[in-house]
């Protein structure tokens, strides 16, 4: 079974500043992603970040990064120098890692 939570219905931040969205999840896979989406109010959904399970280190993607704690399943994301732009919807989902065949 896979489970995600985001308890954290809004955020309120000071421009400039970082802001902490955080996000739990369980899941009895071994091999994992995590991704984190935007959705603006002008709608659509925007992939900012992913972070694999077997990555050693945080992720991170311009003013976006990851607080990927494993062991407790648990993974943070840092908007950095937060900006107006940055007022959306945001939402973690755990997925089954990607298979690239050449
Ligand atoms: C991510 O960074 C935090 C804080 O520095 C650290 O505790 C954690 O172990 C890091 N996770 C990975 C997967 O490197």
């Amino acid at each position: 079974a896979q489970k995600v939570t985001q308890d954290q219905p809004q955020v309120l931040g000071q421009e400039k500043e970082a802001v902490t969205l955080d996000c739990k999840y369980d899941t009895s896979d071994s091999r994992y992603s995590l991704l984190w989406y935007k959705q603006p109010s002008s709608g659509g959904m925007i992939l900012l970040i992913r972070q694999d399970s077997y990555n050693q280190q945080n992720a991170t993607e311009g003013r976006y990064s990851l607080n990927f704690q494993k062991a407790s399943k648990s993974i943070t994301l840092v908007i950095s120098a937060s900006q107006l732009e940055d007022s959306a919807v945001y939402f973690c989902a755990l997925s089954e890692p990607t298979v690239r065949r050449v």
